[in-house]
């Protein structure tokens, strides 16, 4: 999981300890369009990392992988629920097992789904403040609610929001690189 000689690297981190996940969904299409633009790319489902070494219990490569592939990134994605009002527990639980600073100029995107509206506020007070404790940039990103999906596929609203989103990641990574 390593960045490449010449191609930038996005890293996906899906938070959603459920199987079919619409959160990963979003995940897998904006790494989808990223490829598309010459990213090399990797998604973290972290529902199938071992929960002891999620949980600082136990020791785990794979656990310790997919950190090292945060670290190496310049796009890292979130992709999460919303659980009660906020990002998943396990998303948290990854996050808090990253040495400090290992986001610093890395351009950072939530992807959020939930049932409710009234919860489109939480990515703003929830990941952006989780990507900024690691000296991330965080970059607005998508908040979509479970009625956006049919069959656990996207609408096209939604699709063109992700398409747009690849877009202005790509500027935006370009601008976080050349900074000192
Ligand atoms: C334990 C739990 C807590 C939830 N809490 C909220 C919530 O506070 N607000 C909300 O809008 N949706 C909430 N939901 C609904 C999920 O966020 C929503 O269905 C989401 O799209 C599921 O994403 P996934 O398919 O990626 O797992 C909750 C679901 C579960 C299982």
């Amino acid at each position: 999981m390593s960045e490449g000689a010449s191609r930038p690297l996005a890293v996906g981190i899906s938070g959603s300890p459920r199987s079919p996940s619409r959160s990963k969904t979003l995940a897998e299409l904006l790494l989808k369009g990223l490829a598309e633009r010459g990213y090399e790319t990797s998604l973290i489902d972290l529902a199938v990392l071992p929960a002891d070494a999620l949980l600082a219990r136990a020791e785990s490569a794979h656990v310790d992988d997919a950190i090292a592939a945060a670290g190496e990134a310049r796009i890292v994605i979130a992709a999460t629920p919303t659980y009660r009002a906020l990002y998943t527990g396990l998303l948290k639980a990854f996050f808090d097992l990253m040495p400090q600073g290992h986001l610093r100029g890395k351009v950072c995107i939530g992807l959020q789904t939930g049932t409710a509206r009234e919860h489109y506020l939480s990515p703003d007070y929830g990941l952006r403040p989780l990507f900024a404790s690691l000296e991330g940039i965080p970059v607005a990103g998508i908040y979509a609610t479970d009625d956006e999906f049919v069959d656990g596929a996207p609408s096209a609203r939604v699709l063109e929001w992700v398409s747009e989103l690849v877009g202005r990641a790509i500027a935006l990574s370009g601008q976080a690189s050349t900074q000192p």
